[in-house]
């Protein structure tokens, strides 16, 4: 791989995703890692990502120059280009000036990196202090206003390195600076596809397996209907998966996994219907973390029983059920400390949450992947569209988008609303670009309204379009006036009991994407 030191800045993930769109593999590891376990893993060249704002600053960590030893190509960027200035006897000085956001960047000799690009550039800089002096054996290659070295290199050696963020997009030639590092300093060709991928963990997960039987839970989401594509395309119908319909999901979405997801994979599948003990459960509750508690709890118990009764099944014909697929993706791996080791857990997870006494194998073969390339390979295996673009959808589904008590009537309404909601943005062509687009019914309000020559007094609908990169933070999708204008003429019209629709225009925070 293509490692990238984390210095802790939130850039290490940009690059890393960056490096995989040049078609090479690539991983994020810390830089409390030492270099003989860096260059343990063999790596094809290593990325020193953006950290603190100077290496002068309080506790900043540097670079081990035995780095520089070993024969592996070196690429620094902002604080990494800074670190390995000063790691190779360079002279990084505090220049009092600040250079924040766009800066023109003009290449004084092109070298290998900037070969082929415009000689002026505009580039994204975010830095404090600057190298005054490139280490011997180093050709300068590009300077801006604020600092005199910008880029520089060594290719004899394998080494590079820019002051600015060639991985954001206001780096317009920032891409191909890394492709140019990737293929023609450090000499690594771009084999790196998602059919690769699916081909090593078919055969990966082929040999980890045997002929023993594995279990996976489908939530209607991307990550875990890609996982277990995966798994399925390794070992057929020693895969077995288990669909909870807790009737808390939207118009069509248990019939897409029952049908169109069958259809496309053949995987075996194990629906529960459980929506009737969800009803029940969730009677005459209002508050939104008690509503929470209650399907999460009924969905393990629902779960663990369908997971119960396929083992018994199992131990009938003599086989035992070892392996678990779980859809984690590398984002929660780089953010929960990036092990590699697959453990053999008792688990309790995000899809179901296993029994205690249960001992599980995992199989997360998405662990490496970022949401993106997780869409690619769904869409290799053949996967439909609807399920590999499907926007986030929260667990409780539909009981926290009722405000008010959830019940059988409720949820039609809300399902007839939600439907021509997404049928409308998806017939704009707004799918891809809002993040998603919560539909609230405010169950216990009533306004007045009037239809024909008579009085209505019925509920409102809130639309919650959103935009947003991460749902940590978002706001509130300029969604064009025509399609907000059809939509709410629509609802209106079709479904009773609707008299108003009204559009929530906050960002978050102080709002949550969900309202409750
Ligand atoms: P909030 O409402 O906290 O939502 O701004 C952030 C994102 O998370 C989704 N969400 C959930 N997803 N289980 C989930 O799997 C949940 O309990 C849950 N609650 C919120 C929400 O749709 C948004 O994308």
């Amino acid at each position: 791989p293509v490692l990238v030191v984390d210095f802790g800045a939130q850039y290490a993930q940009l690059i890393a995703r960056r490096i995989r769109e040049a078609k090479v593999y690539s991983e994020i590891v810390p830089h409390t890692m030492p270099v003989e376990e860096m260059l343990a893993r063999r790596p094809a060249a290593i990325i020193l990502s953006g950290g603190p704002s100077s290496v002068y600053a309080d506790g900043a960590p540097g670079v081990d120059s035995t780095m520089f030893d070993a024969g592996v190509p070196v690429f620094g960027i902002c604080y990494g280009f800074q670190a390995m200035a000063q790691a190779l006897g360079g002279t990084v000085a505090h220049t009092g000036n600040r250079e924040y956001g766009g800066t023109k960047l003009t290449v004084l000799d092109p070298g290998v990196v900037f070969a082929g690009l415009p000689t002026e550039q505009d580039v994204w800089m975010s830095h404090g202090d600057a190298v005054s002096q490139a280490p011997d054996g180093f050709l300068v290659t590009a300077a801006t206003a604020g600092a005199p070295v910008a880029a520089f290199e060594n290719t004899d050696r394998g080494f590079a390195g820019v002051q600015f963020h060639p991985e954001v997009l206001h780096t317009a030639q920032g891409q191909k600076m890394l492709e140019r590092f990737l293929y023609e300093v450090a000499k690594i060709s771009p084999d790196w596809t998602m059919g690769n991928v699916i081909a090593d963990q078919v055969a990966d997960i082929k040999q980890r397996v045997g002929t023993k039987r594995v279990i996976c839970g489908l939530s209607g989401g991307v990550d875990s209907a890609v996982a277990a594509a995966l798994v399925h395309e390794a070992v057929g119908d020693q895969l077995t998966c288990v669909f909870v319909d807790h009737g808390l999901l939207r118009d069509g979405e248990a019939e897409q996994v029952e049908k169109d997801y069958v259809a496309s994979t053949g995987i075996k599948l194990k629906v529960v219907d459980a929506q009737e003990q969800f009803l029940r459960e969730l009677a005459g509750v209002t508050d939104p973390e008690q509503k929470r508690k209650i399907v999460g709890r009924e969905f393990i118990r629902t779960f663990e029983a369908a997971e119960r009764e396929l083992i018994a099944e199992a131990g009938e014909h003599g086989e035992t059920i070892e392996f678990l697929v779980q859809g984690t993706l590398y984002p929660d791996v780089v953010e929960s400390g990036g092990g590699t080791g697959t453990a053999n857990i008792k688990s309790h997870h995000n899809v179901g949450g296993l029994p205690e006494d249960l001992q599980f194998s995992l199989i997360e073969p998405l662990r490496t992947l970022f949401k993106d390339e997780v869409r690619q390979v769904g869409l290799e295996l053949g996967l439909p569209e609807a399920i590999v673009w499907r926007q986030p959808f929260p667990g409780p589904g539909l009981s926290i988008r009722i405000i008010g008590e959830v019940t059988a009537e409720r949820l039609d309404l809300l399902r007839q609303a939600d439907a021509i909601v997404r049928e409308e943005m998806s017939a704009a062509g707004l799918d891809r670009s809002i993040w998603q687009c919560p539909v609230v019914l405010l169950a216990d309000v009533r306004s007045v309204g009037v239809q024909g020559d008579g009085r209505t007094y019925g509920h409102p609908i809130v639309l919650r379009p959103v935009t947003s990169e991460d749902a940590m933070t978002a706001d509130w999708a300029r969604v064009p006036f025509d399609v907000l204008s059809r939509i709410s003429t629509r609802i209106t019209n079709e479904v009773a009991e609707v008299n108003r629709v009204v559009l929530d225009v906050t960002s978050k925070p102080p709002g949550t994407i969900e309202w409750e």
